[in-house]
């Protein structure tokens, strides 16, 4: 059975991409088929981290130009992951942002339907694992990308601001949609691995990960589960992936 995970948060810089591309990683390195989607439309970031040659983005996909399967590039064999590993990448050209800025509420719920049947194609193909990376807040195209997942991991960091508009996301979007999801508290300051919690707003906490200088000062196309898992953030991962399979 496919899982479909969206990686959001209501803030933005809370290390949603950083996860989503380690724990894609992770998945595939465990041997399962995995597709990554940049569906951070308005900040895409994939494609600056792999330079990838491009034939179509995903926003081709969004609006009708090709079929889902023709905006992935599988890097399994360059990352010597046993599973296959395919991204999607969104166009960061700035017309392109705009453009997909001043589409209106029917147009993105044709992207809604569009992505749904890009899903079903992927589940055809035996996908085991498709992860959404999001734009931060309440955009369509995020909003797109919860409603068509399975779970909805919240990446947290350890502002005041970032857990009210979590709750609100939580009680307001996600619950109403009948969305399983859990939080992801990361950049946690201080000595937070003494006071770990495992709950908040009835969600279960899969990692609390520290905020840590080495994670941030990392070559933008580093990939850490990767270079070095026996680092606390790679171990971490690998606790949230296996956290994920056991609530799944
Ligand atoms: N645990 C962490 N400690 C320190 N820096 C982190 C941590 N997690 C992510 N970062 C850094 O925070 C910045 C924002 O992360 P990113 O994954 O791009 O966030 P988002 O996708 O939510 O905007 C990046 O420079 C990243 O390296
Ligand atoms: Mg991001």
């Amino acid at each position: 059975m496919t899982l479909t995970l969206a990686i959001h948060s209501s803030k933005g810089g809370t290390g949603k991409t950083s996860i989503a591309i380690n724990l894609a990683v992770a998945f595939a390195s465990a041997g399962k088929d995995t597709c990554l989607i940049d569906m951070d439309l308005r900040g895409p970031s994939l494609c600056s981290m792999f330079e990838p040659k491009v034939h179509f983005w995903i926003n081709d996909f969004l609006s009708g130009r090709c079929n889902i399967k023709d905006t992935l590039k599988d890097i399994g064999k360059d990352m010597n992951t046993k599973g296959h590993l395919c991204l999607s990448f969104a166009n960061p050209e700035i017309a392109e942002i705009r453009n997909l800025a001043s589409k209106d509420r029917s147009w993105q719920a044709g992207a809604l339907k569009t992505l749904m049947n890009g899903k079903k194609e992927l589940i055809r193909s035996d996908m085991d694992i498709i992860i959404f990376d999001t734009s931060p807040g309440v955009e369509y195209e995020s909003i797109n990308a919860v409603a068509a997942s399975d779970m909805v991991i919240i990446v947290h960091n350890d502002t005041n601001a970032c857990y009210s508009c979590t709750e609100q996301l939580i009680k307001g979007i996600y619950n109403p949609l009948d969305k399983k999801c859990a939080i992801i508290d990361n950049m946690k300051h201080g000595n937070c691995l003494n006071n770990i919690e495992r709950s908040r707003y009835g969600v279960p906490i899969l990692a609390t990960i520290p905020c840590m200088c080495e994670v941030a000062t990392r070559s933008n196309n580093e990939i850490l589960i990767h270079t070095e898992p026996e680092h606390l953030f790679s171990k971490s991962i690998i606790t949230i992936k296996e956290e994920i399979e056991r609530l799944y």
